[in-house]
């Protein structure tokens, strides 16, 4: 099968990588990038700018889109830049996919995503899902981890501030506040490309921890 991948330097899009090119059900991945990924046979990196997407690149039809892009507004620089990265572009290529032909998508949101929050960040994450389900994909898959562990280049001073505690009081923390390991992501998001379940999805933090 063919994966078109978005977001696949980061964190958890590396781990879905990873685990792409090493699954014999997966022919072909073709990640959209801005950064190099390294070479694998069965790896195309497109080098893209996602704000100038092209409208009628074959890769656009796959089996299955995987998406982790995502930033914070600090990076962004403004919610109106955090909002681009998190909700144009993933949204963006859900329609192109979509027109396309692709039939799943699996979304990498977050643990709170509501269309109706009061906080901007579970906000925008629960209305990207929202106008994701009104593309009709045949198989949409939510997942939505909690504070996500793994080994970040970035410094981020509410992860390094809240992971130890996270962890170690992660024996007596109901299942859905515990770290959701990259890893643990990326094979939730992998499976639900191979083998996608029909209609909308919700893969919860609960289910992601790992534990
Ligand atoms: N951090 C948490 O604890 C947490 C918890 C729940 C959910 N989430 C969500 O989970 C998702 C994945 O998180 P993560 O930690 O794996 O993310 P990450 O490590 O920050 O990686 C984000 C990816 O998005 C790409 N990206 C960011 N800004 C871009 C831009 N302007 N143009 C093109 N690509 C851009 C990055 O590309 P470059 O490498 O080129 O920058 C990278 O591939 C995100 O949507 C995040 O909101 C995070």
């Amino acid at each position: 099968m063919r994966l078109l991948l978005v977001g696949s330097s980061g964190l958890v899009g590396r781990e879905v990588l990873k685990l792409a090119l090493a699954s014999p059900a997966v022919g072909r991945v073709t990640a959209l990038t801005r950064k190099p990924l390294g070479e694998h046979a069965k790896l195309q990196a497109e080098f893209v700018d996602f704000d100038r997407l092209p409208e009628d690149a074959p890769w656009w039809k796959a089996d299955a889109v995987l998406c982790t892009l995502g930033t914070t507004i600090r990076t962004a620089g403004s919610k109106q830049a955090f909002r681009r990265v998190d909700y144009d572009y993933p949204l963006e290529v859900g329609r192109r996919a979509r027109q396309a032909g692709t039939p799943t998508y699996v979304l990498n949101s977050a643990f709170g995503a509501d269309p109706f929050s009061h906080i901007f960040y579970n906000r925008t994450k629960g209305e990207l899902e929202r106008d994701l389900a009104a593309l009709g994909f045949p198989s949409l898959t939510l997942v939505r981890p909690g504070m996500i562990g793994g080994a970040r280049e970035e410094f981020r001073l509410v992860e390094r501030l809240w992971l130890p505690v996270l962890g170690a009081l992660a024996p007596v923390l109901p299942t859905a506040w515990r770290i959701s390991p990259a890893p643990v992501i990326a094979r939730a998001m992998i499976e639900s490309a191979i083998y996608p379940a029909h209609g909308v999805n919700v893969i919860s933090s609960d289910q992601l921890s790992g534990t």
